[in-house]
């Protein structure tokens, strides 16, 4: 049962009917509409490359814990060790895609553009879209579930939600997604830093474990882009799709597999019309601007976005490099968000990256923003791409504008991909739950 997973657009030979979320459930169930980082976490493990492939252990579940932190720190004889500030740890991982198929062809027969414009100038082949029944908030439960059931895990201490497209304005989304999950009663919350959402969750989650605040955390990237796109705008049609991928974090020790190291995030607000939904928010009424048509859809300054992301994508990513003590050498994987294949492609060569490192999964699945990093770490886990002890750096770039990368040592954990329409995919099961 260790073989590599089924992709997602495959057929699985795996019967996950029993795994309680299939794609179809939402709308028999009458879902309704009620319906960071300085941690100060050590940078230890930096350059290791001794990995063990040995399982990372469920921290949190087992019965020797010598603290609330949910790792071990005891030392053979059991003197307790100096305190260490705990990491988050990834536990587990899910993907999850909508089942509605929009190819460059379809985008074609009704813009002014061509499947040979967007291959060439983006990579994407094809996205996703989540069709009418379908909400962020539902495409988030999904993936958590997989996650979850990767994690062996049913409960989470908090539930954070990275998205450009929440179920509505007010309240967050992520209340709604713990509530569904089984999970009411836990501390839950949205980020918005749009498509670098992924990464200040990851921060965000860090936080509350280093502070004590919480020993696990579900981390979801989920968008439903498909809702707030201009459908005469060729350019943002043509990229982005909707997705959805979630990591359990758990407590653990800094130096071990899978342990975020310090995520180095940046911004800048004042290019903040350079990626934007200009109304809904209080900002109309202060300027005193008349609405317009059109303001509900998303907008990007598409060249000057493109530049920004290959610069600050590099830069974050040398700081990473530095802080975990790697070389470009060093590095067996680049995760970078899928925002253009193009762009990713800059970093790498900027970076001095061997071009068999990088994973990318945009041809399939366009820019799917908040979701794109989790989704493609969910896929990669999944289909053997990504393998413990590859030493991954993370790197993101956003509206806000917002940036940044991190680094971990990937560890040996289960993934589950899935989507709407075909069975779900497993890399392999939970030890002793399959
Ligand atoms: O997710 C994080 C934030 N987003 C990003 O990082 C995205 C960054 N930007 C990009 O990926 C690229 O800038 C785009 C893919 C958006 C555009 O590609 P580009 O090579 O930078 O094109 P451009 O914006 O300079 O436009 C060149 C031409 C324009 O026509 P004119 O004015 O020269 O006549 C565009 O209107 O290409 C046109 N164009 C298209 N033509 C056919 C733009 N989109 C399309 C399209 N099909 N889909």
């Amino acid at each position: 049962m260790t073989g590599p997973a089924t992709s997602i657009a495959g057929s699985s030979d795996e019967g996950l009917g029993g795994m309680g979320s299939g794609g179809t459930q939402f709308s028999n169930t009458g879902f309704s509409n009620t319906g960071f980082s300085n941690t100060g976490f050590s940078d230890a493990g930096s350059g290791s490359t001794e990995l063990s492939n040995t399982r990372s252990g469920n921290a949190g579940s087992g019965s020797t814990r010598s603290d609330n932190t949910g790792f071990d720190n005891t030392e053979p004889g059991g003197r307790r060790r100096a305190a260490v500030v705990p990491a988050a740890v990834i536990a587990g991982l899910g993907g999850w895609l909508p089942g509605v198929v929009v190819t460059n062809d379809q985008l074609a027969a009704r813009l002014d553009t061509s499947d040979q414009w967007i291959r060439q100038r983006t990579g994407i082949r094809e996205r996703r879209h989540a069709g009418p029944g379908w909400s962020t908030g539902m495409l988030a439960v999904e993936a958590s579930r997989l996650a979850l059931k990767a994690a062996d895990r049913t409960e989470v201490d908090a539930v954070v939600l990275a998205t450009t497209t929440p179920d509505q304005p007010c309240p967050a989304t992520a209340p709604w997604v713990a509530a569904v999950l089984g999970l009411s009663g836990v501390a839950a919350f949205d980020i918005a830093a749009v498509c670098t959402g992924f990464l200040y969750g990851l921060a965000a989650a860090s936080g509350l474990i280093a502070s004590g605040h919480a020993r696990s955390v579900l981390l979801i990237g989920a968008e439903t882009y498909s809702s707030i796109l201009d459908p005469g705008d060729r350019t943002t049609t043509a990229i982005f799709g909707d997705g959805a991928g979630a990591v359990v974090l758990r407590a653990g020790d800094p130096d071990e597999p899978g342990a975020v190291r310090r995520c180095l995030l940046g911004s800048d607000g004042e290019q903040a019309q350079m990626i934007q939904v200009p109304g809904g928010g209080s900002r109309q009424r202060l300027s005193g601007r008349v609405a317009q048509p059109g303001d509900e859809y998303f907008q990007m300054q598409g060249r000057y976005t493109y530049r920004h992301a290959v610069d600050r994508m590099t830069e974050s990513s040398l700081a990473a490099l530095r802080q975990a003590g790697w070389s470009i050498g060093d590095v067996d994987r680049f995760v970078a968000h899928q925002a253009n294949a193009r762009i990713t492609e800059a970093v790498g060569e900027r970076l001095g990256l061997a071009a068999d490192r990088t994973l990318a999964n945009i041809a399939r699945v366009g820019n799917t923003a908040a979701a794109s990093i989790p989704l493609l770490l969910a896929e990669s886990a999944a289909d053997g791409t990504l393998r413990p002890g590859h030493r991954t750096l993370l790197a993101a770039f956003g509206g806000g504008l917002t940036w940044g990368a991190t680094t971990l040592v990937w560890p040996d954990v289960c993934a589950y991909v899935g989507t709407a329409d075909a069975p779900r995919g497993i890399s392999r099961p939970p030890a002793g739950t399959i």
